[in-house]
């Protein structure tokens, strides 16, 4: 019998944590089962700080709500916990055998997580360790293995097409080209699919290295036809042939080896365009805005649907698994087949050449629609 459950949301915010913590949390209320959600993500669950959720005023009214009210954390691996010792120096540590204390001791059935596939290699490795973990998708990029769809990937879809639907009359306006960079480190989905719903003319993803001059000749043509401006979709993980995606080193993998931050795809391709084309470039990058705000409505009912899934799954005994949609129906998978070959415990996770990424495929039916219509990829 399930009596007490948790919830953690790691990893960069998205829109509908909230949606998926209110799903489980009433679904849990509905049964009769405790709720708890642990403070910023991975780090509650070192740290052993958690609030109730069920029947929590606090956690009334959160459905519109961006941004998780447990908060997350990023780049916090249990397996390898960064520890400010008291003179200052820094140590990493393997914490998991505290987090399987911390579960055991304080009575827990089962723990939510809610994250991308970095969140979810964790999950698996402390299901082997003994905590029941349930996943569910998240990350604006789309890209966990195993499942269509991740909450908060269609908002950031919607603001990106609304950023584009206002690029395009400055572009127009003022006869420039006008270039949007949205997130995807690896995976291209957002871009992809809101060139798509923003009438872009190109659109560059990190699955199909481009040619700067194949752009710039599809630029060339519509000033041929008249048209003299130009709107052009950037993921920040997009590859030129023969070269490398932009990063700058920043340390954000808390000494993981995770050090590439992506910065610079969207100006650098605006800088190319504008001295071959000979037309003004300029670039928007959007950042953040794609990640906070209210979800949109296939958001809230996807989240919706995924927290529900979690807690039935919960119930029914059913853990170390993920909550997944496939062929358009909620379902499972085993935590194991969504780490792929990352399977080493502990083992440093996300992004890694291991890593079982979503990449967009390229016979899928958005690229072959976005072909169909003219968009150019660069290639
Ligand atoms: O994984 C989602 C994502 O939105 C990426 O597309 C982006 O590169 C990254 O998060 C940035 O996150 P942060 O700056 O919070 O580490």
């Amino acid at each position: 019998m399930l009596k007490k459950v948790a919830i953690l949301a790691n990893g960069g915010d998205v829109a509908g944590l909230n949606a998926v913590i209110r799903a489980i949390k009433r679904t849990a209320e509905t049964h009769g089962i405790e709720c708890y959600g642990f403070i910023d993500g991975y780090r509650g669950l070192v740290e052993n700080n958690f609030i109730r959720l069920d029947y929590n005023p606090l956690a009334d009214g959160i459905l519109p709500k961006g941004g998780a009210i447990i908060g997350a954390s990023t780049n916090t691996i249990v397996f390898h916990y960064k520890v400010t010792n008291p003179d200052g120096s820094v140590e990493y540590k393997d914490l998991s055998d505290l987090c399987v204390e911390n579960y055991k001791r304080d009575g827990f059935d089962c723990i939510f997580t809610l994250g991308g596939d970095s969140t979810q290699k964790s999950a698996r490795d402390l299901f082997i360790k003994g905590i029941n973990t349930i996943g569910v998708p998240k990350t604006i990029d789309n890209d966990v293995a195993c499942t269509e769809v991740t909450f908060g990937y269609n908002t950031a879809v919607s603001v990106a097409q609304e950023a584009l639907d206002r690029l395009h009359t400055t572009a127009e306006t003022h006869h420039r080209i006008m270039c949007l960079e949205v997130m995807g480190r690896y995976a291209g989905w957002i871009a992809l699919e809101s060139a798509i719903a923003g009438g872009a003319d190109a659109v560059l993803i990190p699955e199909i290295p481009y040619d700067i001059n194949k752009v710039a000749d599809s630029i060339r043509k519509r000033i041929a036809r008249g048209k003299q401006f130009s709107v052009v979709v950037v993921s920040e993980g997009a590859v030129p042939i023969n070269g490398e995606a932009s990063t700058v080193n920043a340390d954000i993998g808390q000494g993981t080896g995770i050090s590439r931050k992506f910065s610079g795809a969207g100006e650098k391709v605006a800088k190319e365009l504008e001295s071959i084309v000979g037309l003004e470039a300029r670039c928007t990058t959007l950042g953040y805005m794609q990640r906070g705000g209210t979800p949109t409505a296939y958001d809230r009912v996807l989240s919706t649907k995924y927290g529900a899934k979690a807690m039935s799954l919960a119930m029914e005994g059913k853990f170390g698994v993920l909550t997944v949609i496939k062929n358009g129906k909620l379902d499972c998978v085993p935590l194991e087949e969504v780490v792929g070959n990352n399977k080493e415990l502990g083992a440093v996770e996300g992004g890694t050449e291991e890593s079982n990424i979503r990449f967009v495929d390229l016979n899928d039916e958005l690229v072959t629609t976005a072909r169909n219509i003219g968009i150019c990829f660069g290639d």
